[in-house]
């Protein structure tokens, strides 16, 4: 579902991502891991196209990205079957709940709007917000916020999900809520790459952790090889 080749990422001279491979098979769950600084987020923004690359290539989700700057309208078929949560949830503060959710598949108009209204909120149950559909944003505790960005993402019905440390600006409650979720999406063979620091959620979803340091693959194993046994 996802190959990365020897891929190259420069920043201001220096090597950010300096020769990383790897595989994502459909349906399993990856978990990067690694310092801060060694080219976790970097790496992730290639896989969607939100950054460039100077070297190697990315297949993902049947589309394929070389390095340098992409054929027009590549980037957007991508980001369909691409979906990401970011740290920050990142939803607009003026639409609703709900509004945020159906926004994506809204603009595509695939489908008629009662239909998408109605996925959506199937979705926003999924994640347990369903009673919150015509909340604001604003309203709702970041744990809710990135329950509502999960369901927005899925909307679009990824193939791929990426996850950059969705629980890092949450508290464990909040934490446990949220990555209940990806648990769940995990379980329901969703194929993800997920940056967390959570070694539990590692080890209740990683089918492989992969360790970055400084922008290179240091090991790549089962969340027991990688992280340890629990302790
Ligand atoms: N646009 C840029 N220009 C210059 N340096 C950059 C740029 N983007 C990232 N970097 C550098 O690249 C390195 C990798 O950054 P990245 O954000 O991918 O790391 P990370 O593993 O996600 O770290 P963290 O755990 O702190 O989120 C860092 O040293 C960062 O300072
Ligand atoms: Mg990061």
């Amino acid at each position: 579902m996802i190959d990365v080749l020897a891929l190259v990422a420069v920043r201001s001279g220096t090597r950010i991502l300096d020769g990383v491979s790897l595989g994502v098979p459909e349906g399993s769950v990856t978990t990067l891991v690694g310092p801060s600084g060694s080219g976790k987020s970097t790496l992730l923004r290639c896989l969607n196209g939100l950054e460039p690359f100077s070297g190697g290539s990315v297949t993902i989700a049947g589309h394929r990205l070389a390095a340098g700057p992409q054929p027009p309208g590549a980037l957007e078929r991508l980001r369909r079957d691409v979906g990401m949560v970011f740290q920050q949830f990142n939803l607009f503060p003026h639409l609703t709940v709900i509004d945020n959710v159906t926004l994506g598949p809204r603009v595509l108009g695939r489908r008629p709007a009662d239909e998408v209204r109605a996925a959506a909120l199937v979705l926003l149950d999924r994640v347990g917000m369903g009673r919150f559909a015509a909340a604001r944003p604003a309203t709702l505790s970041g744990g809710q916020q990135q329950r509502v960005a999960i369901a927005r993402a899925l909307a679009m019905g990824p193939r791929v999900m990426l996850f950059d440390e969705p629980t890092s600006a949450l508290d464990p409650r909040m934490s446990a809520e949220v990555l209940d979720v990806i648990v769940e999406l995990a379980r329901g063979g969703q194929t993800m790459v997920v940056v967390t620091h959570d070694h539990g959620f590692a080890r209740r979803a990683a089918t492989q952790v992969v360790e970055l340091a400084s922008g290179r693959v240091q090991r790549t194993g089962t969340a027991e090889a990688i992280l340890g046994a629990a302790g």
